[in-house]
């Protein structure tokens, strides 16, 4: 199998992996006060540590969650409960952020359709009544990367708290928090070669949020419930070899990526990359193939091994065009052509040449099926030829 959906989720890390094995022996509550318990709690702490220095926060500034989508939520409820008024956001947020204040009036800034994002046009956005700006660090979907750090000084000056969903940033580009200047910055284990189910909460010291998991009194009353102590372990190891790798990894894997992109487009006739020429994640690339329906794609490249991603959501058994790809002025037929390819340190020139070997006939037959009348247009055309 190649792997290019590693925007979706990555591999878990060996060293991770052998670090919460043995993490799995730690069975105090980190809560506790005897040596079973400050065993477990030296090996969060440590964790935190690791957490924190990605992103260049302090240990104390970080809240360990169950992942990116119960950060967002944490941020995006907490920051407006405490403070009151609305919210202002990106129209290319990944849901989590999307429907995280349902009932709290929101305004929506979209890109254009280059995929970059004014930092003016947020921060005009900003009125005496926002209390909370939440614009993401990268794009889940075509990789864009949002010029935060505007936007928070912007945001800071008018009275409003930031909050960046770096889920898919940190441990591939750069993060700082106190670059970026945010108030709030999210982060997801499972994309950073961590295990699923981990996450972290920057909150910056001073910033005060209403609390939505109450009882407990974990993560500083902030966010009750038994910490995770194995998948907070994975998390500590996997961020930490992130912020090792990041800068030899971002260009290995951005040169695979963009010999990919360009021999796609290169070769394949009606195709293409969606927010190239912008600021973009080095992983990620999204193209849009004229003409041929993107989930008969997937699965097609799924029967050659090849594991990618299409530009459309599946939520409740619809499969709806994807609102940050329709956010960019894309039709939604244009929207259900895309193909996400999103690689990782894992990945190989070999696998890039495998995948460019066996897309140019996937698309044509994708596409032939597309000119093709389905049964119902076969049959109706059947009835009006009698
Ligand atoms: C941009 C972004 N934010 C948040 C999330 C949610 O993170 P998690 O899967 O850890 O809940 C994702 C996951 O796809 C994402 O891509």
């Amino acid at each position: 199998m190649i792997y290019f959906d590693n925007n979706a989720s990555t591999k878990l890390d060996p060293g991770a992996l052998s670090a919460m094995e043995a993490a799995f022996h730690l069975f105090g509550n980190p809560s506790s006060l005897h040596a079973e318990g400050r065993r477990a709690r030296r090996a969060v702490e440590d964790a935190r540590e690791e957490v924190a220095r990605l992103v260049g926060a302090e240990p104390a500034e970080i809240y360990f969650t169950s992942g990116g989508t119960e950060a967002n939520a944490m941020a995006i409820y907490g920051a407006t409960a405490e403070r009151g008024g609305s919210w202002v956001r990106s129209g290319a947020e990944h849901p989590s952020v999307r429907e995280a204040a349902p009932g709290v009036p929101g305004r929506v800034v979209d890109p254009d359709p280059s995929g970059a994002l004014d930092a003016a046009r947020v921060v005009e956005a900003i009125d005496p009544g926002t209390a909370l700006v939440s614009v993401m660090s990268a794009n889940n979907e075509y990789g864009g990367i949002f010029p935060v750090g505007d936007i928070a000084r912007g945001a800071r000056a008018r009275g409003a708290l930031v909050h960046t969903d770096a889920v898919q940033a940190a441990g591939r580009v750069p993060i700082d928090v106190r670059a970026l200047e945010v108030d709030l910055l999210s982060v997801s284990a499972h994309k950073l070669h961590g295990p699923r189910g981990a996450g972290a909460l920057f909150i910056r010291k001073g910033v005060r949020i209403a609390v939505r998991t109450p009882g407990g009194g974990q993560e500083k009353r902030l966010r009750g419930g038994t910490e995770n102590t194995p998948a907070l372990v994975g998390f500590g190891v996997a961020a930490r070899l992130a912020g090792e790798r990041l800068l030899h990894d971002a260009r290995a894997i951005g040169q695979l990526r963009d010999r990919l992109e360009r021999s796609i487009l290169e070769g394949i006739s009606g195709t293409r990359a969606i927010g190239a020429g912008q600021p973009r994640l080095p992983n990620t690339s999204a193209i849009l193939f004229e003409g041929a329906l993107s989930e008969t794609l997937l699965m097609r490249l799924d029967l050659e091994g090849v594991a990618v991603s299409a530009g459309s959501a599946c939520s409740s058994g619809t499969l709806a065009p994807s609102p940050a790809i329709l956010a960019l002025g894309f039709s939604p037929r244009q929207a259900r052509q895309v193909i996400r390819f999103s690689l990782s340190r894992d990945n190989t020139a070999e696998e890039v040449d495998a995948v460019l070997r066996c897309l140019p006939a996937a698309v044509a037959a994708v596409r032939q099926k597309a000119d093709a009348p389905g049964p119902e247009a076969a049959a109706a055309a059947a009835r009006s030829s009698r």
